[in-house]
This record gives structure tokens, sequence and C-alpha cells, in this order.
């Protein structure tokens, strides 16, 4: 399941990014790819530790906290360090991969890549090119969204970042394990759980909305790893 998250950064996120990436110290991004996705991968990326990437991850953090629908999608259990990167000059693209399924947290704990999710810097026009492309079962998805804006998508499936051929391409990037691994159960899940939403919003609180809300979470009983 693809899923845009509108709106995931404020408008003054988005502008304090941007006044933190000047002069950032941005490296070789192939350090943190796995094998096969070194040889495809040119683009540069921000040390975890530097001021910018700090800031610019808990501000991340905390729009994913604040956003029902990213919680309703991922049923997130842990999330990777999200990464900043950019695309653009001599480094402007990362060819077709797969993610590794295990990355570790520097304290020693695995997280398996379900979801992944990219969260753009900055807008469309800035530059020509860049597209997130995504095979999905349905055939290639692309994405190409607003600054402040992320998508999500399951870490299943084989994408790419097009060439950059004019401006930057800034966006953040990072990996949720979910307590659901099955992208198909978790898009079940979103479903019944968006519809009982708007269900409510339309006929307030009804003997059925209770009984499929007590669906809902028996399921997610049954598919859930804590
Ligand atoms: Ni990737």
């Amino acid at each position: 399941m693809l899923l845009t998250l509108p709106h995931l950064l404020t408008q003054e996120d988005v502008l304090t990014a941007r006044t933190l990436l000047n002069n950032a110290p941005w490296t070789d991004g192939r350090a943190s790819a796995g094998e096969q996705a070194a040889l495809v991968k040119n683009n540069e990326q921000l040390p975890h530790d530097c001021e910018a990437a700090q800031h610019i991850r808990a501000m991340v953090l905390r729009g994913l906290d604040n956003c029902p629908t990213f919680f309703s999608a991922a049923l997130p259990k842990r999330v990777f360090t999200p990464r900043v990167n950019r695309y653009g000059g001599a480094s402007n693209f990362y060819g077709n991969h797969i993610d590794n399924a295990i990355r570790s947290l520097p304290t020693g704990q695995r997280v398996r890549t379900d979801v992944s999710c990219t969260v753009f810097l900055n807008d469309p026009q800035d530059y020509d090119g860049g597209e997130l492309t995504i095979a999905d079962t349905y055939g290639e998805q692309t994405a190409k969204l607003p600054a402040g804006y992320a998508v999500l998508y399951p870490g299943t499936s084989l994408h790419q970042v097009k060439p950059v051929t004019r401006g930057q391409r800034i966006a953040c990037f990072f990996w949720v394990e979910s307590m659901v691994r099955s992208d198909e159960q978790r898009r079940l899940l979103f479903e019944l759980d968006m519809n009982l939403l708007r269900l409510r919003q339309q006929h307030g609180e009804t003997a059925e909305t209770t009984a499929l809300t007590g669906v809902y979470h028996n399921l997610l009983r049954m598919w859930a790893d804590t």
C-alpha cells in the first residue's frame, strides 16, 4: 500500500529545516547502503550526529507522533533513525533496489524494515527529475510531493529515485518495523480503521461501529507482535 501523508511537517518546520541545511556537512550516501544497493546509490546524506540531522529528525518524529493516519497505516513498533539525504549535481540518483530487510540501531537493537517513509523537505518545482518510483502490485507508482508531505510504502517493494537533472531534492527518510509484518494485513486494518472513522463522523457511535471496532481490535490482537 502506498499512502501520502499531507502536511506531516508544518510550513515553519520546513523553513527551519532549510535554514539548518545551509552549510550542513553532507557525506557520500554509499556509506550506509547494503552491497547491492551501494552499486546503484549515488546521493549524499547527513551524518546522524550533526546538528541539522538531529533537529530534522526530532521534527519528523514529532510530526509522526501527531499523525494518527501514520499510526493507523504503519502500526509502528520501532522506527529506524531517520536520515536526511540530498540528490543533485554529480550525486543525483538511486537506481532500482530493495532495502536490506534488517538494520541495526547503535544500541544493537534490530529493526525489520517493513515500511519505508520519505518526507520531502523541498518543493517539486525546486528540481527536475528526482521522482521516487515504487513497483507496486498494480504497476509502478510515482511520488514527488510538496515540502512537508510524506509517502509510506512497503519495504518489500523495488524502488528508485530518478536522476535529478536540475536543482536539488532534499528529503528525510526512515524505516518502520511494524507490529504487523504483512503488508496485506496492515492494509486491511487500515481500511477498517479509516472507514470506522468515517462512519462515526457520519452517524456517531452506533451498535455497528462498536461491534466493528471490536473486530478491528481482535484482528490486531491476532496479527500484532508487540
Ligand atoms: Ni531504498
